[in-house]
């Protein structure tokens, strides 16, 4: 992948600093300071927030972002493809035009066929493409026996060992919940890989319980993803600064990644859990544990057959039309302070994968609280706006 300036961007805060400059930039034009003061009780809906709003009304303001990462992963394309860049709301690329048609679409047809629950999704017929193909495909690859799948009518279904039990060998395997608890800080230096070839240095601050602050040293200036327990925020240390505060669903997203006892905290987080044999990792043989609750996606943890570590998660951020995924890959564990860690992971979703390579790792070590401190928010706009047509 030879990344754009627009993808480079787009990999490396959550879900992007593209969506960054979209978003403050349509914020300020159409929201009065007055209007987001009174409001802050009923959550704003998106037709009040955003200027051109047809197919998506209804849905809260923040959830627009997230449908719009849906689309574009579904289709495998960028915010361009359908936009003028700094003006969201004009209707001035075909595409656009068509994906108003086709949101409709997707919602008639789980409204008639699938009693109106979100089955049918963007990506069922896409895939990563803007054009769907609508003919089986002849693949160059043998067909494989079912035998070779292990999967033979009327074999045993394998014997699974119970979620309690995976989740309590996980808990030991990285030293047990006592050990957990006497990390109070951590602090990581490492570098981050994307495209294969592009390195760039970043330091990782996390403090118990759920605050964590990561920087990646760009040229161009720092780019900060946050989480402070409460809020998340992105930013960048341009000329002039750029500051977003994160969508509920990365919020959610970022609570799992700052808990420094997750291991521990696990079982009490989700409802209930269910186990499935889970896909070779690296070589590894894992089981697949599901954790779900109540009106929240649900995530996946595949553990490590023999040592019981944690080897992938995936989680899910809930979009008014599709849930996205994220996948995070854990390898190189080691042991600091008498607890295992992580050396190395591989944050992916679709379209885009960057891998974290940790050095050093300090822990309880003093963490300052400013930087947990959410940035003011933006300027408002000059009065002197830039001209319109
Ligand atoms: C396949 C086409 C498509 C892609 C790709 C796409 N959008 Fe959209 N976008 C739309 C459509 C259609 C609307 C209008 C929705 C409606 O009418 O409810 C819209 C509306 C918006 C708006 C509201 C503008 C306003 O003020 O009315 C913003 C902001 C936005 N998109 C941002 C993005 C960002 C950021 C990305 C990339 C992550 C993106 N879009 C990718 C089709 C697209
Ligand atoms: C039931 C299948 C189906 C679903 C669901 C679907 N599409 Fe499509 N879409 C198509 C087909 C088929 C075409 C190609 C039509 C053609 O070739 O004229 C298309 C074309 C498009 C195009 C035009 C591409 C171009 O540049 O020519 C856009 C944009 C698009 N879809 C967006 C979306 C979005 C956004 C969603 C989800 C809200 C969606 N589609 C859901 C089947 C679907």
């Amino acid at each position: 992948m030879n990344g754009n300036r627009l993808s480079f961007w787009f990999s490396l805060g959550a879900c992007g600093l593209a969506v960054l400059f979209a978003f403050t930039g349509a914020r300020a034009q159409s929201t009065p300071p007055q209007a987001s003061a009174s409001n802050a009780a009923a959550p704003k809906l998106a037709e009040q927030e955003f200027k051109n709003i047809q197919a998506l009304k209804g849905i809260p303001s923040d959830q627009l972002i997230p449908a719009m990462q849906f689309i574009a992963a579904s289709l495998g394309v960028e915010c361009e493809y359908c936009h003028v860049a700094r003006a969201f709301d004009k209707d001035d690329k075909k595409p656009k035009v068509t994906a108003r048609k086709m949101i409709a679409m997707m919602m008639a047809i789980n409204k008639e066929n699938f009693e109106g629950h979100r089955v049918v999704t963007c990506y069922s017929c896409h895939r990563g493409s803007a054009a769907p193909v609508g003919i089986p495909i002849i693949t160059d690859e043998e067909p494989k026996p079912a035998a070779a799948e292990g999967k033979q009518p009327g074999e045993e279904k394998p014997v699974l060992p119970a979620a309690d039990q995976l989740l309590d060998k996980y808990l030991s395997s990285v030293g047990g919940a006592a050990a957990l608890q006497k990390i109070t800080t951590r602090v990581e230096k490492g570098s981050l890989t994307m495209f294969g070839d592009r390195h760039v240095p970043v330091e990782v601050f996390a403090k118990a319980p759920d605050k964590r602050y990561s920087v990646m040293h760009l040229p161009g200036g720092d780019s900060v993803t946050a989480y402070n327990g409460k809020v998340g925020w992105q930013s960048i240390n341009s000329q002039p600064p750029r500051v977003r505060m994160s969508t509920p669903a990365e919020n959610a997203a970022a609570s799992i990644d700052a808990d420094i006892y997750f291991p521990a905290h696990l079982k009490s987080l989700y409802e209930k859990f269910q186990v499935q044999p889970g896909e070779k990792i690296s070589g590894r043989d894992t089981y697949l544990v599901i954790g779900e609750r109540e009106g929240q996606p649900p995530i996946k943890l595949y553990l490590d057959t023999e040592s019981g570590l944690l080897l992938r998660l995936v989680r899910y951020a809930e979009s008014p039309l599709g849930r996205l995924p994220t996948q995070v890959d854990y390898a190189d564990y080691r042991d600091a302070n008498g607890v295992k860690i992580p050396f190395r992971w591989t944050l992916a979703r679709p379209g885009n994968r960057f891998t974290i390579q940790v050095d050093d790792v300090q822990q309880n070590v003093p963490v300052d609280d400013a930087k947990f401190v959410p940035p003011p928010p933006p300027a408002p706009p000059p009065q002197t706006a830039p001209a319109k047509p």
